[in-house]
């Protein structure tokens, strides 16, 4: 059995029946019939899984390490592998002057998982750096590479999660980020700085976010529970009569996107514990463990959660992080 406490940052005490170190996508396409033999899962860092329980099958952790970089005159181009971790790919191009990354400084996990949820925050999502992906095809067996324009990238979003779920190991991720920068502080925290530079804004996301988001390091934590959900303006436009104070987003002329934090606040979930499984007090959206919670607590609150959000505001929430039971992957 192998233990996943450490390798999900929600760390509920889980075990696996086994484990594979994935250090290279040409080996793993070697060994795939002989080596995995059961049911699987792909593991990066864990920051957007939680191990419910144990899980009867075997872990594929990826290890796939390195970063290319190339240049045009008018581009830096990069290759990294799906291994690598995202936030110290941020600050070694920083560290370069390749700038483009900034806004997405200090989000926990791999880049390799990086494109399927089409990580963003604070303005920018990654899908705009990305210029095609390395995949191992599990249904042929050959390694196959995706354009950007194919991967139907939208907000925690693409591909990935649609048509080719449950058929790929990405190995590596091709950027392309423009010399040529300009810098990105539209979103609302960021709009008080002055000409910033990269470096600027990077300081100042992560100020944000260590103020805002609790460290997993310090309480168990997957960041946004749920998705932020996008409704039809009919139905924002009779909200808005009951709640007027309800923020919205614009997605476009027919739907809005609406903080899910402020549903769940408006409905006083703040604080709100099932054993050690807690809404945290100052950001809703983000689920907790206190060292003693357990999956069955989670199922339970984020259930309750849902629940009321559908009764209160007809709308649906749907999870953003992905759940691991005994047999796989569920939904709740
Ligand atoms: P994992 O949780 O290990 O895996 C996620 C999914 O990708 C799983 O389905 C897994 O099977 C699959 N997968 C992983 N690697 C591969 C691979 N190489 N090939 C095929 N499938 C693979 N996300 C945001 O978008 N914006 C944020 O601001 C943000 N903030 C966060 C803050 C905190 C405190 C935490 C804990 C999480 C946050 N997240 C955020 C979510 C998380 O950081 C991202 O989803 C991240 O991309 C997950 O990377 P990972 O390697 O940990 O993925
Ligand atoms: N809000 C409240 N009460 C609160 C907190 C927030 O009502 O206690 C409302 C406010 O209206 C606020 C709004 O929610 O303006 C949005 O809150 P915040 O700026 O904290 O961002 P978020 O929508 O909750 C999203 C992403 C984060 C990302 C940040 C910054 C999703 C699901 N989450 O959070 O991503 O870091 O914006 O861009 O889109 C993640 O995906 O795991 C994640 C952390």
């Amino acid at each position: 059995m192998y233990p996943l406490q450490n390798l999900h940052t929600f760390a509920f005490p889980a075990y696996a029946a086994d484990f594979l170190l994935v250090s290279s996508l040409a080996e793993l396409q070697e060994s795939w019939h002989s080596s995995v033999k059961q049911s699987y899962y792909i593991l990066g860092e864990g920051s957007n899984t939680v191990f419910l329980e144990d899980f009867n099958g075997c872990i594929l952790k990826m290890a796939i390490k390195g970063i290319e970089l190339q240049e045009t005159e008018e581009k830096f181009i990069l290759k990294v592998g799906a291994g690598e971790n995202w936030h110290q790919l941020v600050e070694w191009c920083l560290a370069k002057g390749i700038n483009g990354f900034e806004n997405l400084a200090l989000i926990p996990g791999t880049v390799g998982a990086a494109p399927i949820q089409n990580i963003g925050a604070y303005g920018v999502e990654v899908e705009q750096f990305i210029d095609s992906i390395e995949y191992l095809c599990l249904v042929s067996g050959t390694i196959k590479h995706i354009r950007r324009a194919e991967c139907q990238f939208a907000y925690r979003d693409s591909i990935f999660k649609r048509a080719l779920a449950g058929q790929f190991i990405i190995g590596s991720v091709t950027f392309s980020l423009n010399k040529h920068w300009l810098a990105n502080a539209s979103y609302a925290e960021l709009r008080e700085l002055a000409e910033p530079s990269a470096r600027d804004i990077f300081d100042k996301v992560v100020q944000v976010r260590q103020r805002k988001l609790p460290d997993p390091k310090k309480l168990g934590n997957a960041g946004s529970f749920f998705k932020n959900p996008i409704i039809d303006k009919a139905l924002f436009v009779q909200l808005q009569q009951r709640y007027p104070h309800i923020p919205s987003y614009p997605v476009n002329t027919e739907q809005v996107k609406v903080p899910a934090a402020w549903l769940i606040d408006t409905l006083g979930f703040k604080g709100h514990k099932i054993g050690g499984v807690m809404c945290h007090a100052q950001q809703p959206l983000v689920l907790t463990n206190d060292g003693t919670g357990s999956g069955s607590e989670l199922v339970a609150l984020a259930q309750k959660i849902k629940h009321a959000v559908q009764q209160s505001f007809f709308i649906e929430l749907e999870n953003e992080v992905q759940l691991v039971s005994n047999a796989g992957l569920v939904h709740i």
